[in-house]
């Protein structure tokens, strides 16, 4: 029987660190399916579409992948998929309190789901879309922590600029 592991996440928007788990979990798992969600309690960046589109063309190419989204509850999508696995990255301490609180609620709902966690490259520990999104609205360098894409569609978007600051 294949593995398929649910790799979900907001990914608003996708960073470097996104695309090094997604290869990470190509090496253990038979398909990964890379889902958007919109997570309840963050605002909005990018429409879920344009998420989406993104991460179609990052993972063009790696014939495991699919990429889809999702609504309601993330263990009824991983039962209509017949996935076994969930995937999260883990950076940080900081991380670790909200993941084991998700990964034991659903758990606790279908102890058949386990949630597998991996650790990103050092390189991307600290980095986060929040990050990436607070460096594009203040003009900062936020291309190199994003697939190159994403930095294009980022460059596109009109910022809103606040006070006189011109850029
Ligand atoms: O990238 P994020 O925002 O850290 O991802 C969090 C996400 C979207 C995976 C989580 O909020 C989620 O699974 N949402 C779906 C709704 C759900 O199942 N909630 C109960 C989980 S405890």
């Amino acid at each position: 029987m294949p593995t398929i592991a649910i790799y979900p996440g907001s990914f608003d928007p996708i960073t470097n660190g996104h695309v090094d788990i997604i290869q990470r979990s190509l090496k253990l798992f038979d398909r990964v399916i890379v889902a958007v969600t919109q997570n309840i309690s963050k605002h909005p960046f990018l429409p879920v579409a344009e998420r989406i589109l993104l991460l179609s063309r990052i993972t063009e190419g790696m014939e495991q992948v699919r990429v889809t989204s999702f609504t309601g509850l993330l263990v009824n999508f991983a039962r209509r998929l017949e996935a076994q696995v969930v995937i999260r990255g883990l950076r940080a301490v900081s991380d670790f309190e909200f993941e084991l609180q998700m990964a034991l609620t659903n758990r606790n709902i279908d102890p058949e789901l386990e949630t597998v966690f991996l650790m990103p490259s050092g390189r991307f520990i600290f980095l986060s879309s929040g990050l990436v999104r607070e460096l594009w609205q203040l003009g900062g360098p936020f291309e190199k922590y994003v697939p190159e894409v994403v930095a294009d569609h980022l460059r596109r978007m009109p910022r809103v600029v606040e006070g006189n600051d011109p850029g």
